[in-house]
């Protein structure tokens, strides 16, 4: 065992040279799943992968087709009586936009110090590289200590329309112990994370409509109700001034927090001044008599992600828009359930919208929360891992992000996901100047080698 480690790892420092070379040809690919203009970049971030899994002996290799972007899988199942992991990864990333304010090209991957910028670098290429290097790297030794199989979809950064059914579908292919989802990130450098809850997620587009054309405001300002007004004191009123979501019964299903619950909380170095720092926010915000640290991880939150209406380019133009629009989501936490939710908001709307317009909901993506069993062979073996490589224990977190996979999986299969990753709070994702901190990156093939030696002995 211990020389099987040794060799791995030794395999790995060789080659980070080749490791980096590989991970700079995936972010080369601009696989922007949400814009129809970039499907041939799917695609060939698709094909890439598949020729990864190939290279690596990988068998029944192949692209399952969805109606939109296609799933990556192949297996390797030749190590009897030891577990078998369900390897989760996406290939597409968030668009690159606003693109003036990158300081590289997103999609030419450029070494600065020891970051790496590209879309994706960190969310989540580099996390999916970091489980094929480790693979590689006992495979082209004394070869894999356990059996896995590989998941890869194309469509995480747009919810997962497809993954459901998928999973649905192929139970029996996709039957294992338990999953490896790397998709979360650490706590900081140094400071190696095991994310055993996640947000939920429901996403809605608030439609408003008012007169049935745009009108001068002078002229018929006073006489209609502006919809760009009434969406904004519709928005407005959906949190009372203790920062809690007024929807009907929003909070009727939601999880309190136990005292053991608050008190690791509490431990984790996630304070006030962290949570200043990393958002450069005037101030914090949010519900009453919870940590922002808590109210991030445990805590149900609504924002709005956009609004659109009227006139918004430069100068000034006097008009009452026919409509308006917000981009409206809720995070969920234990035991919410989106359809609920979804209800919940019809429900403010029929108290709260006047008669003088009219509104529409479109729901979006969504899904609900997990909490994962943190005993699981597949967490004892991380947390030993992540000891080993960084000299400390993993710091255990409820993440406010959502990854609907891991509740997918639960329902479905029946099984829990180990969920890690190597990312840091600044790595900038869905944001301009995405990064990923190469040290760190190096540290995760490692930990996943140890991870995957971890699972054979015990
Ligand atoms: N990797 C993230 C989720 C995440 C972010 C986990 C931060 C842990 C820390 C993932 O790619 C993501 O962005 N998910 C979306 C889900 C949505 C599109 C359904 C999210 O959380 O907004
Ligand atoms: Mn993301």
């Amino acid at each position: 065992m211990a020389d099987r480690l040794g060799t791995a790892l030794q395999y790995a420092r060789q080659n980070q040279g080749a490791f980096l070379r590989a991970y700079q040809e995936i972010l080369s690919i601009p696989s922007v799943s949400t814009d129809p203009e970039h499907a041939g970049d799917i695609r060939r971030a698709a094909e890439w992968l598949r020729l990864q899994l190939t290279g690596l002996g990988m068998q029944k290799v192949q692209l399952f087709p969805t109606p939109k972007h296609p799933i990556v899988y192949g297996e390797w199942l030749q190590v009897e009586g030891a577990p078998t992991v369900l390897i989760y990864g996406h290939y597409d990333v968030q668009p690159a936009d606003p693109l003036e304010l990158w300081k590289t090209p997103p999609f030419e991957p450029t070494v600065i110090g020891e970051d790496i910028f590209a879309r994706g670098a960190s969310d989540m290429k580099g996390q999916a590289l970091v489980t094929l290097k480790a693979v590689e790297a006992l495979v082209k030794t004394d070869g894999l200590p356990i059996n896995i199989k590989w998941l890869f979809e194309g469509e995480e950064e747009i919810g997962s329309p497809n993954l459901e059914k998928f999973i649905d579908s192929q139970r029996d292919l996709l039957k294992c112990d338990f999953a490896l989802n790397p998709d979360a990130g650490m706590m900081g450098a140094g400071l190696p994370t095991i994310t055993y809850a996640l947000r939920g997620l429901a996403y809605f587009e608030l439609h408003v409509y008012g007169p049935a054309h745009d009108l001068h405001s002078g002229i018929f300002g006073g006489a209609v109700h502006n919809p760009a007004n009434a969406l904004a004191e519709l928005i407005a009123g959906m949190h009372d001034a203790s920062g809690r979501v007024t929807l009907p019964d929003f909070y009727k299903r939601v999880r309190g927090l136990s005292k053991a619950e608050r008190e690791e909380f509490a431990r984790l170095p996630m304070d006030e001044r962290f949570y200043l720092e990393q958002t450069g926010a005037p101030k914090l915000y949010g519900e009453k008599g919870y940590t922002p640290a808590e109210r991030t991880g445990a805590r149900p939150t609504l924002d709005v992600n956009g609004i659109l209406s009227g006139f918004t380019g430069t100068g000034s133009k006097t008009v009452i828009p026919a409509s308006a629009m917000a981009k409206i989501s809720m995070r969920l936490v234990p035991d919410q359930d989106p359809q609920e939710v979804h209800q919940q908001l019809l429900r403010y709307l029929e108290q709260k919208a006047p008669a003088d317009i009219r509104w529409e909901v479109v729901p979006m993506s969504g899904g609900p929360a997990s909490i994962s069993d943190r005993n699981h062979i597949g967490v004892k073996a991380m947390e030993k891992a992540l000891t080993s490589v960084w000299g400390c224990q993993p710091f255990y977190r409820r993440e406010g992000g959502s990854i609907p996979v891991v509740s997918d999986m639960q329902r479905l299969l029946g099984i829990e996901s180990v969920v890690t990753g190597f990312g840091l709070p600044d790595d900038n994702v869905h944001a301009p100047n995405e990064k990923q901190h190469l040290p760190t990156w190096h540290q995760g093939i490692e930990t996943l080698i140890h991870f995957f030696l971890n699972l054979k002995s015990g």
